[in-house]
């Protein structure tokens, strides 16, 4: 198949999917989303491939969010589809999909950057990577899943800090805070993950297809991932989010309205 935004390479068991826009930091465009979608979809069926690593193309980013050039002028309505469709396409899609993903978070991971490396299922960093959800310095709150994974993974005090500041925390502070498995240098985090996938790709595909179930099981409440993508939807009625977004696309510092 042939992709604009994203490379795929098959080396036996296991399978790498680059998101390859590196003069956008890998930023997820519609047309990414519906590729990585189609990417994983297609490698899930092919029996051979046990293990799936995603990565960013380039050494400064794995992804640096949702394309915010794409969303600026849209309304609520359309707000609350990009994040409804968004998450049912990639998001959920990822963290629900039988075979293992393992995120080799290499530089940013910002925003739907973060919000993909956290529907994996689970993630390694290079040492010059960095993290954060910053979508309220743009109005908006995170809409592919942040709200919930974010908590899951970390502890609702450091999330709603991440969240609240739209800061963003090292390699390091992500690893203590459980956000990843382990840091690497950048030169050895492919082969890193090359070699934890190799291990995993020697245990039973079927049997680890139902341990992803069985763990995924005991997070669901879908209930907030609906109370997110509602809350997503009505940030596009701010002013708020009119002057986040357009600051941004204009580089400069946004000055809120507040309304
Ligand atoms: N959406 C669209 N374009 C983006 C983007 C995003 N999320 N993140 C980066 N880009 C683009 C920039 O606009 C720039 O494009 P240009 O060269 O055509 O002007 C290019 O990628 C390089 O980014 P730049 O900002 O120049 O790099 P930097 O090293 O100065 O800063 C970041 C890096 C990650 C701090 C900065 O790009 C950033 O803050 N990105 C947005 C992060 C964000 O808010 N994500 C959440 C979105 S909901």
């Amino acid at each position: 198949m042939h992709y604009n935004n994203i490379l795929v390479e098959e080396n036996e068991a296991i399978a790498t999917v680059t998101i390859d826009r590196p003069n956008k930091l890998n930023a997820l465009n519609r047309e990414t989303i519906q590729e990585l979608h189609d990417a994983f979809k297609a490698l899930e069926s092919k029996k051979e491939v046990k293990v799936i690593i995603l990565t960013g193309s380039g050494e400064k980013a794995f992804v640096a969010g949702a394309d915010i050039s794409e969303f600026a002028d849209f309304s609520e309505k359309e707000g609350g589809k990009l994040a409804a469709k968004g998450q049912k396409l990639l998001f959920d899609f990822v963290e629900n999909l039988s075979k293992p993903v393992v995120a080799a978070v290499n530089g940013f991971a910002l925003g739907g950057g973060l919000e993909l490396a956290m529907a994996c299922h689970f993630r390694i960093a290079s040492d010059n990577a960095r993290m954060g959800l910053p979508e309220v310095s743009l109005g908006v709150i995170p809409g592919y899943g942040g709200t919930q994974r974010l908590p899951q993974l970390i502890g609702k005090g450091r999330a709603m800090e991440l969240i609240m500041t739209a800061g963003m925390i090292d390699a390091g502070n992500a690893l203590s805070y459980g956000l990843v498995n382990h840091v690497v240098s950048l030169e050895n985090l492919l082969p890193f993950c090359e070699d934890l996938a190799g291990k995993i790709a020697k245990n039973s595909p079927v049997a680890i297809s139902h341990a992803i179930k069985a763990v995924n099981t005991g997070f669901k409440n879908t209930d907030g991932y609906s109370a997110e993508i509602k809350a997503f939807g009505q940030c596009f009625g701010t002013a708020d989010f009119k002057e986040g977004t357009t600051a941004f696309l204009n580089k400069r510092k946004a000055k809120f309205p507040g309304k």
